[in-house]
């Protein structure tokens, strides 16, 4: 007879913790949820977009999401983006991850979900990196958008034991930028250099990482990718449509990210097909076609809830087992029909 379970609360810090010390089952649960979203093993409905008509820089977005195979759990994201918050020093997302029992339906825990946001996303872009890139784990490294994804993808591709010949950034906010250097320098011993434009950061290098707040896209100039750089895409909504179709375009799942006006929708959009597309990560990892190193390969992620799923459930189940998980015992003390 099933019975409702315990429900728990995993703080911040217990999040943290968890993927500081399991950073190789991490990288792990992100590539096995790629995976059996692409057998079809999944549920990823559209995200779901809450915006303010007189604040269109804010918003907050749920991401609903089904996996199966050993992770066999069902859940939803709800993570808000406040682009002015970072004025005081406050992070622009925010975020909890609601995990479901897939038997009973059941809410089986409330998780701080920031981090692993940020975590999938970093672990997928470093992942993607690997698989893109003619030399892996070398070259030179450009970061536009020097903010919380973009560290956390540069933590993960060191993590993944990338050696950068050299480092340059470049935020529209130079403080950002200088203050990213001076983190790169503390935590890793890298130099890196504060670009003055967007050009001087992006000419010549082999891997760049987009995690801006832009809206609409800005980079127009296809010479500015000429020398064929993999191109992590994340803030999906820097690059023109020219430069686009121009390149060699990978995504994360393609129905999902031709919405919401991303740069590959808008190419969509104005040429009404999507043949610029080659294929998703997955079907790069398995050869399913093949890659064009004489022109950019962009990786274009949406970002899927069952990422956060996978990451969410692993982190659960460690929690639990480390009894660092915040058991609220009488949650469901309604649960009985009768
Ligand atoms: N694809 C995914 O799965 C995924 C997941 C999480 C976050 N994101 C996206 O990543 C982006 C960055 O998130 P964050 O948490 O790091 O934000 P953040 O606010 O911490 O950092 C963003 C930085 O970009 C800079 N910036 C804004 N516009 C710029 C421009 N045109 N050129 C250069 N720099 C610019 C800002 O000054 C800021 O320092 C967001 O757009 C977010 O939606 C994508």
């Amino acid at each position: 007879m099933a019975a409702a379970p315990t429900f728990y609360v995993v703080s911040g810090s217990t999040v943290k913790d968890i993927i500081s010390d399991n950073r190789k089952q991490v990288f792990d649960a992100v590539e096995t949820a790629y995976r059996l979203h692409a057998a079809g093993d999944s549920i990823n409905p559209d995200s779901y977009f809450l915006r303010y008509p007189d604040k269109p820089r804010n918003r907050i977005i749920a991401l609903p999401a089904h996996l199966g195979g050993s992770v066999a759990k069902s859940g939803i994201k709800w993570i808000s983006s406040f682009p002015e918050n970072t004025a005081a020093n406050l992070a622009r997302a925010s975020a909890v991850q609601i995990l479901n029992d897939s038997t009973t339906g059941y809410p089986l825990a409330c998780i701080e979900a920031s981090l692993i946001s940020a975590t999938r996303t970093a672990a997928s872009a470093a992942l993607v990196a690997e698989h893109l890139s003619p030399d892996r784990f070398a070259g030179s490294l450009c970061v536009v958008g020097t903010g919380v994804i973009s560290r956390t993808t540069v933590e993960w591709l060191m993590l993944r034991c990338w050696k950068f010949g050299e480092v340059k950034l470049y935020d529209v906010n130079r403080g950002e930028a200088e203050r990213f250097r001076k983190w790169l320098h503390e935590e890793y011993d890298v130099q890196a250099d504060v670009a003055d434009s967007l050009e001087q950061a992006v000419s010549g290098s082999s891997l760049i990482v987009f995690a801006t707040t832009a809206l609409e896209p800005y980079v127009a100039d296809a010479k500015l990718f000429a020398h064929a750089p993999t191109v992590l895409h994340l803030s999906l909504r820097d690059i023109c449509v020219n430069v686009i179709l121009a390149s060699q375009n990978i995504v994360d799942d393609v129905e999902h990210c031709l919405k919401a006006r991303t740069s590959v929708h808008l190419a969509e959009i104005e040429t009404g097909n999507r043949d610029f597309i080659s294929g998703t990560l997955v079907d790069a990892l398995e050869k399913r076609f093949a890659l064009d190193f004489n022109r950019p390969r962009i990786f274009s992620p949406f970002g899927l809830g069952v990422l956060d799923l996978a990451v969410a459930s692993f982190v659960l189940d460690a929690a639990i087992a480390s009894k660092a998980a915040i058991a609220v015992p009488d949650f469901f003390s309604n649960s009985a029909r009768w």
